[in-house]
């Protein structure tokens, strides 16, 4: 056997054997690399591949329209595929679990493309359960994309179904109340319905979707994925059926990642582990306190953890946004600081005030991304931007006087 020979063999070994998730979550994506004497992976940002066989480029278009597969050989056009973002898509769809993953140009063109999958197959009704992040229901409400949606809770899904129903779509935790759905039951009550499970908040540390039978997992790669607040991404990781015709989409409607954009999101989740795991023991300790301030009418925090904290305020939640020094007042999230909007006046503000009450998005809810500073700063500072205790006398939210609830 050649020297060449028993590299390729354990090469491929060490790809093919179980990896725990902190190892994928450096390996995944890059098993190639050291085989090519490269440490860091390179960055493609080719729009076009040179080709002097224009046979073979039709071969492979026509391929491509087939099949969505990914061409063998050069992408022949940037929007067909980038080496650079295949490694990100292969290294998530590690963490995830799936066959695969495609990725797209933001969260909301990941969900578009999924919607637009369907619909062209004559499965326009979508079955939802609120709350959602608020441009995902407007998406839906609204019917951009020529689809009908019907809101139900998780108990109801199995009844909303109906014949031309092509996708079911769940939030868990949810954006913004962290309200979380059993989505072993919820892929039951869906039959044959692809589940599709935005797992943005929990990323594939915490659980993974596909395990509990979603079909589709998206992600706002924007938030814990990229994780440093510089890049606008999305990904659906799912099987490769369902690939092929998310990348025939992307193909024709250009919704495409770029590939420094695939690069940084690669680096992003060589931490994600760790910087999922500290950031969810900080607030876990900060919902802890929370909880346990008069200040503070409930607070909601996930079963399975994390690193958002939802609270509700008994002041004027404007006046605790207005007063924090230390945190970041801005929506977004995932990032390694610490950011804090009022749903109700930014990342919902686009969903009807009805529903989203309804929903259990009170106007008094300020959401938290706990980022990886020191938890006793950000205490102190969340703490000053509170106010004074009630018993101390008037401050920001001292006007009250009913016991805190923790939630969830
Ligand atoms: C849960 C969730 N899904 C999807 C999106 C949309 O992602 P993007 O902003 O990357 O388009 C967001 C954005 O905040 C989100 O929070």
């Amino acid at each position: 056997m050649d020297m060449d020979t028993t590299s390729t063999r354990a090469h491929d070994d060490i790809r093919t054997a179980p990896r725990a998730l902190a190892t994928e979550a450096v390996h995944a994506g890059r098993d190639d690399l050291a085989r090519q004497g490269l440490h860091a992976p390179p960055i493609d940002l080719s729009t076009t591949y040179p080709s002097y066989d224009s046979r073979g480029e039709a071969a492979r278009i026509d391929a491509f329209a087939t099949t969505g597969a990914e061409p063998d050989g050069p992408p022949v056009y940037g929007r067909l595929g980038n080496p650079t973002v295949a490694r990100f898509e292969t290294a998530l769809a590690r963490l995830e679990g799936t066959e695969t993953a495609v990725a797209f140009a933001s969260g909301m063109a990941a969900l578009s493309a999924v919607l637009l999958v369907r619909g062209s197959m004559g499965l326009r009704h979508v079955v939802a359960v609120r709350p959602l992040y608020g441009c995902s229901d407007h998406l839906l409400t609204a019917g951009l994309l020529g689809s009908e949606v019907t809101w139900t809770d998780p108990a109801g899904v199995a009844d909303a179904l109906r014949p031309d129903t092509g996708l079911v779509l769940v939030e868990s935790p949810a954006n913004p109340t962290l309200a979380e759905v059993d989505l072993r039951a919820v892929a039951h009550a869906c039959g044959s319905v692809p589940l599709l499970v935005d797992n943005t908040f929990a990323t594939p540390v915490l659980q993974r979707p596909a395990e509990h039978g979603a079909r589709l997992v998206l992600h706002s790669a924007t938030k814990y994925l990229g994780g440093h607040g510089d890049v606008l991404a999305g990904v659906v990781a799912c099987d490769e059926e369902f690939a092929g015709r998310l990348r025939q989409v992307r193909f024709a409607t250009g919704g495409v990642l770029h590939p420094l954009a695939g690069y940084l999101l690669l680096r992003g989740l060589s931490t994600l582990p760790v910087r999922v795991r500290a950031a969810s023991a900080t607030a876990a300790e900060l919902a802890r306190r929370l909880a346990a301030d008069p200040r503070i009418a409930r607070v909601h925090y996930p079963r399975i953890g994390g690193a958002m904290v939802a609270f509700e305020v008994h002041c004027d939640p404007h006046e605790v946004i207005a007063a924090v020094r230390l945190i970041t007042p801005a929506v977004s999230l995932g990032s390694v600081d610490t950011l804090l909007q009022h749903p109700a006046s930014i990342s919902h503000r686009i969903v009807n005030a009805d529903d989203r009450r309804g929903a259990g998005v009170s106007d008094r809810l300020l959401r938290m991304s706990v980022g990886l500073e020191d938890v006793d700063d950000l205490w102190s500072d969340l703490d000053a931007a509170l106010g004074q205790r009630p018993e101390r006398g008037a401050g920001n939210c001292a006007n009250h006087h009913s016991a805190p609830a923790l939630a969830n």
